[in-house]
C-alpha cells in the first residue's frame, strides 16, 4: 500500500491549481444513465472514484470513455443500452456514492438493483431519505440479502419534504423527478454548490428543474432526455485543503481555478484566526505571518462550515494560540484524524461531537495512519509543520478525492514523496465494451 513521506518546515510559495469536483463528477456520471445518448463531462477530476464510477456505469452496459492526454479531463458516457441495471456490492462497498445510480436507474429502465453500501469511517450514512424520496415518487421499493430492489412502471411527480438535509438524497430524487410524469415539489434540500452543478448539466439534457442551489427545488417532469456537454465545477474542498496548508506552513500561495464564492464562510474563518486571505477572479490568495489565532467552528450543511474541511481545520487549529472548540454536526464519528494529530504531538480532547483542540503545539514527524479522504489531507497538512520525516500510511484515501496531491504541493516547495507500488500515472482505461 502506497505511503506519503513528508518532511516538514517549508512554506508553501507559488501557485497551486484545481481539479474538477469529485462531489459533482460522481453524481453527473450517474445522470448519464437518464438518456441513450452520449453525456460528456469536461473537467473531471482524475481521482479513483472516478475510475470506481466508470467501472459501475461499464458493468450496467454503458459505454464509458476517460479521455487521455490532453482530453484527460474528459469523460465521454452513452448509455445506449443498459443489459443490467444493478450495482453489485463489490463496487458499491468502495465507494457509497454509488447509490447515485439508484434514481436514475428505475426512472429510466423502470427497474433498479442496488447493494445497500453499508457501514463507514464517518458514520453510519444510512439511505433511506433517497428510498423514502423514490417511493413517494411512486418506486416500489424492496430490500433483501444487503440489495435495494426499485421498481416502478413510469414515477408519478410528488410533494417531498426530507427529513433531514441529504447531499446525495437530493441529487438522487432530483435525478428520478426528471423523468416522471407530472411536477415534483422537494422541500428541506441540500444547497451545495454540487447540486445546482447537477441540474446545470440536467437542464443542459432537457429537464425543467427550478431552484436547485435552495432548499425548495421543482422539477417538471418530462418524458425523455437528450445527450449534453458540461464543464464541472472546481472542487471546492481541494481548494479549501490548499488554501489551509498554505497558511499553516507559514506560506504566499495562490490557489487557482476555483470558484471562491463557494468558500466564502472558509475564508471568513481563516481571516478571523488572523490569515490574509485575498480573492481575485478564479484565484484565492494565502498569506500567513505566523500568529495564528483559535476560533470555533461548528459545521452545517452549505452554505454553513462544511463538515469536509473539518479535519484540516482540525490540523490548523493545533498551530493556532488558545482553544478552538471543533462541533461536527453532520456526522456522528468525523474524529479519527484527532487521535494521529496527537500521535505527532498536537492537544486534543474529543467530548462526543466536540473537539477541543489547545495550541499552539509543536508538532513532531510520526507514523500516522489515513482512516478516511479528509482525515488522510489533514495528517498532510500537520506533517508539512512538523519536525522531521512523517510517514502517512493509507494514502489510498487520499487518492479517492485528491488528484496528485503530492505532486501539485511538492509543485509548490513541499517536500512530500510517495513510496510503495507507484500509483498508475493514468488511471484511465480504454473505451471498453462490458
Ligand atoms: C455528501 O455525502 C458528500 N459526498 C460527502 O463528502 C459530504 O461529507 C456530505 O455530503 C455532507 O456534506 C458526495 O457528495 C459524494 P448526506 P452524502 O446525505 O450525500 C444523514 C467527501 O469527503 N443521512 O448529506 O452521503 C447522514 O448519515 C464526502 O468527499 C441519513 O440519515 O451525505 C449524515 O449524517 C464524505 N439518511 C447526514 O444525513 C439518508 O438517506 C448528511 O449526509 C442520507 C443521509
Amino acid at each position: 500500500m502506497d505511503k506519503f513521506v513528508i518532511r516538514g518546515g517549508n512554506p508553501l510559495l507559488g501557485t497551486v491549481r484545481v481539479s474538477g469536483a469529485k462531489n459533482a463528477a460522481l453524481p453527473a456520471m450517474a445522470a448519464a444513465l437518464l438518456t441513450e445518448e452520449p453525456v460528456t463531462l469536461e473537467n473531471v477530476p482524475q481521482v479513483r472514484d472516478i475510475e470506481t464510477t466508470r467501472r459501475l456505469l461499464a458493468a450496467m452496459g454503458a459505454d464509458v470513455e476517460l479521455g487521455y492526454g490532453r482530453a484527460q479531463h474528459r469523460t465521454t458516457i452513452c448509455c445506449r443500452s443498459l443489459a443490467s441495471p444493478e450495482a453489485s456490492y463489490e463496487l458499491v462497498k468502495t465507494m457509497r456514492a454509488s447509490t447515485l445510480v439508484l434514481g436514475p436507474l428505475v426512472a429510466r429502465c423502470g427497474t433498479a438493483r442496488v447493494s445497500l453500501p453499508g457501514g463507514c469511517a464517518i458514520g453510519a450514512r444510512p439511505i433511506d431519505l433517497h428510498i423514502k424520496g423514490l417511493e413517494r415518487l411512486g418506486a416500489k421499493i424492496n430490500q433483501e440479502h444487503g440489495y435495494v430492489e426499485a421498481s416502478a412502471k413510469r414515477l408519478r411527480g410528488a410533494e417531498i419534504i426530507f427529513d433531514k438535509v441529504t447531499v446525495t438524497g437530493t441529487e438522487d430524487v432530483m435525478m428520478a423527478a426528471t423523468l416522471a410524469e407530472g411536477t415534483t415539489v422537494m422541500e428541506n434540500c441540500a444547497c451545495e454548490p454540487e447540486v445546482a452543478d447537477l441540474a446545470d448539466l440536467l437542464t443542459k439534457m432537457g429537464a425543467r428543474i427550478e431552484g436547485a442551489g435552495t432548499s425548495t427545488i421543482r422539477v417538471h417532469g418530462v418524458s425523455k432526455l437528450h445527450g449534453a456537454k458540461h464543464r464541472i465545477i472546481p472542487d471546492r474542498i481541494e481548494a479549501g485543503t490548499f488554501i489551509i496548508a498554505g497558511a499553516i506552513t507559514g506560506g504566499d500561495l495562490n490557489v487557482a481555478g476555483c470558484e471562491p464564492t463557494h468558500l466564502s464562510v472558509l475564508l471568513q474563518k481563516l481571516g478571523e484566526v488572523g490569515l490574509k486571505v485575498a480573492h481575485h477572479g478564479d484565484s484565492v490568495r494565502v498569506l500567513s505571518e505566523g500568529n495564528l489565532k483559535a476560533s470555533d467552528i461548528a459545521t452545517e450543511e452549505y452554505p454553513g462550515f462544511p463538515t469536509d474541511m473539518q479535519a484540516q481545520y482540525m490540523a490548523l487549529a493545533t498551530q493556532a494560540a488558545g482553544t478552538s472548540v471543533i462541533t461536527e454536526n453532520i456526522f456522528e464519528n468525523r474524529f479519527m484524524h484527532a487521535q494521529e494529530l496527537v500521535r505527532m504531538g498536537a492537544n486534543i480532547k474529543i467530548e462526543g461531537r466536540r473537539a477541543v483542540v489547545r495550541g499552539k503545539s509543536p508538532l513532531s514527524a510520526a507514523a500516522v495512519l489515513a482512516s478516511d479522504l479528509r482525515a488522510s489531507a489533514s495528517l498532510v497538512i500537520a506533517a508539512l509543520v512538523a519536525e522531521g520525516e512523517t510517514i502517512i500510511d493509507r494514502v489510498y484515501h487520499i487518492d479517492r478525492g485528491y488528484e496528485h496531491i503530492e505532486e501539485k504541493l511538492r509543485s509548490v516547495g513541499a517536500q512530500i514523496r510517495r513510496i510503495g507500488e507507484m500509483l498508475p500515472k493514468k488511471i484511465a482505461a480504454p473505451l471498453v465494451k462490458a
